[in-house]
Parts: structure tokens; sequence; C-alpha cells
């Protein structure tokens, strides 16, 4: 009987029950936003004269102490504590005595571990957007050299228009804008405190909750205590915005990995970030990129997984909502070494620029810009000019050439029209180079794009 709510019970719990129950094997994690919460609590208490002076002291000095305990790896966490929460109140009362009974006065559980976790998921959001930023520098690092670099520009996986490789790289980084943007507003919506909510109904005792509030750097007390209880939106949302950033991660992947096949040959991992094969000898394999690929598929599990379990529960804390916590600790951890390695993967990646040029050189990539030339110089409708390109482009495949090297007599064969000048503007450089419209390809357009993220990062 050595449970804390053991009043009305005259069993002990089994042995199976306590395993069954208990989440304080992993919500220890939660120790510090823990003990902050109960030394912020206690403040408040005394300050509202439901603690003394004399109680706060202790109760304060108790829970260093425990931290310590914690930290030094001294402390005893037992399963049948059941959670962290009754872990360290019961570990604070053998140090300090009957103060440390008091702590609990207008707290529940309900409520703290509300804020443990609340608190908990408010700073993974905050630390996983400074991860971003440092990815994002490390792709500014790379496309910086590659404004000019040719790389097929694709669609539907086929040869499309000549794009530069540093505006391929540019859509990434406005992927990764938006999803710090998402985290940063998931911050703002949820940095309200619970404390002061107790089981479900608020407290009788005269607490101040703005006090509690402000020293756990919330931004304001939650409103209703019935929802707060049982609100895990916060969770969810790192979720999803963890799911989405890794699908961003996960695309980019894709590409490593084609990228890194002999059919591409457009980038070589480094040694440190690639592995061999047990039985073939002269495989180099990008395992970190279809790692992260995989990986996109376990963090959407913890998101599918947390909205189920919300999805039948009656107001208001109901002990399903336990089971929020360990997809969302792995979801955030794997976030962030997947953050971490891919951003070392890209800094030793040898980018194999020839190689994409070269691609460039099939496919007829320019074939959009002799329509646009038919548009402009000849004043011929846009259908019929891409109906006259589809015969030069036939013909370049019967000839087994590429449109922008075709001698110019096909083309004026194909329509008298044309001239000579045809011949420049099917240059893949040009082609790329024409595409200046705002957001564009073109060298300047992309440069602009490039400065734009670079000032989002400095402020
Ligand atoms: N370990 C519980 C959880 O993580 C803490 C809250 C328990 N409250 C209760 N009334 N049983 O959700």
């Amino acid at each position: 009987m050595d449970k804390m709510w053991s009043g009305r019970f005259s069993a002990s719990a089994s042995n199976l029950l306590d395993q069954f129950n208990a989440s304080i094997m992993y919500d220890r994690k939660l120790y510090r936003e823990d003990i902050e919460g109960s030394l912020a609590h206690a403040a408040m208490l005394a300050k509202q004269g439901i603690l003394t002076t004399e109680e706060l002291i202790q109760i304060t000095a108790g829970l260093n102490q425990v931290r310590e305990e914690i930290e030094s790896g001294a402390f005893e966490w037992k399963i049948s504590d059941e959670d962290l929460h009754m872990g360290i109140e019961k570990r604070l009362t053998a140090i300090i005595g009957d103060a440390g009974k008091k702590l609990h006065t207008a707290r529940s559980r309900n409520d703290q571990v509300a804020v443990d976790f609340r608190r908990y998921v408010i700073r993974k959001n905050s630390e996983i957007v400074d991860a971003i930023k440092l990815l994002m520098n490390e792709v500014l690092v790379i496309a910086d050299k590659h404004t000019e670099t040719l790389i097929p520009g694709m669609t539907h996986l086929q040869h499309a228009q000549p794009i530069n490789f540093a505006f391929h790289l540019g859509a990434y980084l406005s992927m990764f804008k938006r999803d710090i943007e998402r985290f940063e507003s998931s911050i703002k919506r949820n940095n309200v405190s619970p404390l002061g909510c107790a089981a479900l109904a608020g407290t009788p005792h005269d607490v101040d909750r703005k006090m509690t509030a402000e020293l756990l750097g919330f931004d304001s007390v939650s409103v209703n205590c019935l929802d707060t209880v049982s609100d895990r939106d916060f969770a969810l949302e790192i979720l999803f915005n963890v799911s989405t950033m890794m699908m961003h991660i996960s695309r980019l992947s894709e590409e490593l990995v084609m990228w890194s096949s002999y059919e591409f040959g457009f980038v070589e991992l480094s040694d440190e970030y690639s592995t061999g094969s047990s039985i073939m000898p002269q495989k180099k394999n990008p395992d970190v990129p279809e790692l992260l690929r995989g990986k996109t598929g376990r963090v959407y599990g913890s998101l599918m997984g947390l909205l189920t379990v919300m999805k039948g529960l009656p107001l208001a804390y109901n002990k399903d909502t336990q089971e929020d916590k360990e997809g969302v600790f792995d979801a955030v951890e794997t976030a962030e070494i997947s953050l971490e390695i891919l951003k070392e993967a890209l800094k030793t990646m040898e980018v194999k620029s020839y190689n994409m040029e070269k691609a460039c050189a099939i496919g007829h990539l320019s074939a959009t810009d002799l329509a646009d030339y038919l548009v402009k110089k000849c004043n011929i409708p846009f259908r019929e000019a891409h109906f006259i390109t589809g015969r030069a482009v036939a013909k370049g495949e019967e000839l087994n050439v590429d449109l922008s090297k075709m001698d110019f007599k096909y083309l004026k064969e194909i329509d008298n029209r044309i001239d000579e000048d045809v011949m420049a503007y099917l240059g893949l450089r040009h082609s790329m180079n024409a595409r200046t419209s705002e957001g564009g390809t073109a060298t300047a357009r992309t440069k602009e794009q490039l400065e734009y993220f670079k000032n989002y990062l400095k402020d």
C-alpha cells in the first residue's frame, strides 16, 4: 500500500497493473519541466499565504536536491511510483518531511502533466526551428556556388526545361521556411498556462494563475479548465509540423538517392555519410537519405497514433491521454537527428556539375523556347507554335540530335518563318536565363531568391 492514492483501497496494486499503468520509464524525460512547475507552484502558494515562507524554503531546497539526484543518476525511478509526478513528490517528502505533503495543494496531476508536456513541446518547437535554420544555411552555401549550374528541371520525372541547381535548392529553402513558420505559429497559439486548472474544474484555493504563468514563461493563462486538462492539440500540432517537415526532407532525400545513382550521377555523398554492402564490395549506398525517407513514415505513425487516441475521449482528462508522450518524444528526436545528419551529409556532398549539365543536352529542354520564339518573333498563336515545335522535336528524334544542337536548315524546312537568330534562343543557358519572371529560374532571379532567404535567416 505504498501508493499516494491508496486511501480508499484495501488491497495493493498488482505488479501487472504497475507495469501496464506506469509512464515513469518514459515521462521522466520531463523531469526539468516538472520540477520547475513545482517550484513556481510553491512560490505562488507562499505568496498567497497558502504555504509559509519556511515551507517554501524547504520545498525549494528539496526540489533542487531531487533535481541534482536525477542529474547525477542517484535518483531511483520506480515503476510502482507510476509517473514522474508521484516519483518526484514522494522523494521530496522523504527528504523534507511534512512540507512536501503540502506541495500538491490546489493542483492535480492533470494540470501538472499538461504544464510539463506543453512546456516540453514549446521548447522543442523552438529548438527545431533553430535546427532548420542551420540546415537552410548549409543549403545556401551549396546554392551560392551553383546559380549558373544547369540541371534538367523536370515534371513527371521527365526532362522539362533547363533550370539552375541553386533554383532547385531554392524550392527546398521555401519549404523549410514554411516549416519554421508552422512551428512558430504553434508556439504562439499554445503557449498558455494550464497551472491552476487542477483536476478539471479549477480550485477553491486563492491561486494566482498569472504569477505561475509568468514564472514558467507562458504568454497567458488558459481560458477554460475543462478544455485545458484534456487538450492535446499542441502535441498534435508538433506531430503534424514535424511530419510535414519530414515529408520535405524525404522528398529531398529521394532526389539525393536518385542523384547518387550511376544513371544520374549528379552528386556523390561523402564516405563519412555512405555505407557499403556486406556482399557486394563495389557498393556505396546512400543509406542516410534512404533512412530519412523511411523515418518519415515512422513520424507519420506517431501523428496518426495520437489523433486516434484522442478521437473518442469524453471530457475531461482520461488515462488514454498518457499515450500522448512516447510518440511525441520519438517523433521529435527523430526530427532532431534527421535535421542534423541531413545538414552534415549535404555539407560533405560532392556536386557533379558536369554531369548535371551533360544531362541537359538530352530531351529537347529548350523546346518551349522555340515555341516562345515563334510567338514573340513570328506572331504565331501559341497553340500553332506548340505544334510546329512538336514537328521540330520529332525531327530531332529522327536525327538523334537535341533541339539545341539541331542544324538550322531542318528548322527552316519545318517552318519558313523561322530565322537563323533562333539558334541563340535554343541554347540551354539562354533558355534558363530567359525565365526572368518573378520567382523564375534566371540566374539573376535565383540570386534574388537566395538573398531573400539570407535576409530571412538574419533576423
Ligand atoms: N501519468 C499521467 C499522464 O501522463 C499523469 C496524469 C494522471 N492523472 C490521473 N488522474 N491519473 O497522463
